[in-house]
């Protein structure tokens, strides 16, 4: 019996230390239940009452050499697959690393900030009005009663009867005079709702960019010297503006207002459809009943109004001619602004 063990013990070490050892394999053959080492262990019944504590101790013994040998060679095998992973898995910090994709202001928002910066250059400041409106602000208070045919071009979204989402800017102007005193210079640029389908130059939500002035001795002259401003420097300062007469609710008298054509300086051209001058706004002196509205003595303060559509800037500067560019988020377009 002793050469039985002497020769497991052998066997079962061999086996440990060999290449590409499997340790569980090896347990089960010679610790498991029906391993070699628990046969030989049974086999004790047949010893003198000598012998059986020197072979049990001895069997013991080799018990523990093998599990300690398993234990040692499976710790030894855990380290080289370690080792063996980190290896594989180093990091070179000296790599470049992946470049994040910069984006950049959308055209629209470009245009709104140049806009912004030119009014703010001439001492306005920015006011911001809610676009879910009360019909009150967006039509009443602006000298559009209930039934009025002006509601008709202005079509919007209705959440209530009274709450609407606001079919334009000019609503802010009533928020303004009836939170601020005179003088005020503010402009307001904006989402607006209609419910209109989209086409090239429609589309149910767009932006505007509104203005008003409000002060004692206001007139047309500063209107038109602010605008004049505002278009030579927006699109160049050979630019001259033109006032159409023109009826808004809101103010009185209205106009709407064209610039020289920036492409062909006025000759006449594919851009401005041969006429020479593009509309760009709707202005005019503040309508009394609107200054009334807002508690603001039209026989003491006077003012002016205005009112743009972002969008159309946009498209003029930039020469696009189908607004849903500028909704569909296509990188190959907005990647060229
Ligand atoms: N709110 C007008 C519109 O959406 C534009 C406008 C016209 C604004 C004249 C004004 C103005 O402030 O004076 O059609």
């Amino acid at each position: 019996m002793r050469e039985m063990l002497a020769k497991i013990k052998q066997d079962a070490m061999a086996k440990i230390l060999a290449d590409g050892a499997d340790l569980d394999q090896i347990r089960i053959q010679y610790l498991g239940k029906k391993g070699e080492l628990t046969a030989v262990l049974r086999g004790m019944g047949a010893l003198s009452a000598e012998e059986r504590p020197l072979i049990g101790q001895l069997a013991n013994e080799v018990r523990a050499t093998i599990e300690e040998a398993i234990k040692q060679r499976a710790s030894a095998k855990a380290a080289e697959e370690l080792d063996k992973k980190l290896a594989a898995e180093r990091i070179d910090v000296t790599m470049p690393g992946a470049a994040p994709r910069m984006g950049h202001t959308h055209p629209l928002t470009l245009v709104q900030h140049d806009m912004e910066d030119i009014f703010l250059g001439m001492g306005f400041t920015i006011a911001e009005g809610p676009e879910v409106e009360y019909d009150y602000y967006n039509f009443q208070a602006l000298n559009i009663p209930e039934n009025h045919p002006a509601r008709d071009t202005q079509d919007t979204f209705y959440i209530t009867e009274k709450v609407l989402l606001r079919s334009q800017t000019s609503p802010v102007q009533v928020h303004v005079m009836e939170s601020q005193r005179p003088p005020i210079r503010i402009i307001s640029p904006g989402r607006v709702y209609r419910s209109d389908a989209v086409d090239a130059t429609h589309s149910p939500l767009f932006h505007q960019l509104e203005g008003l002035v409000v002060d004692k001795g206001i007139t047309m002259a500063d209107l038109k010297g602010v605008l004049a401003a505002f278009a030579k420097t927006c699109f160049g300062p050979e630019t001259r503006i033109r006032f159409r007469p023109h009826h808004f609710p809101f103010t009185e008298p209205s106009a709407e207002v064209d610039v020289s054509c920036f492409a062909c300086g006025g000759k006449g051209c594919r851009l401005c459809k041969g006429e020479g001058w593009i509309e760009i706004l709707g202005a005019g002196m503040v309508h009394p009943n609107v200054l009334r509205n807002c508690n603001i003595d039209p026989e003491e303060y006077s003012g002016f109004a205005f009112g743009f559509g972002i969008e159309r800037i946009a498209m003029l500067k930039y020469h696009i001619d189908d607004m849903r560019l500028l909704y569909e988020n296509d990188v190959r377009f907005l990647s060229q602004f």
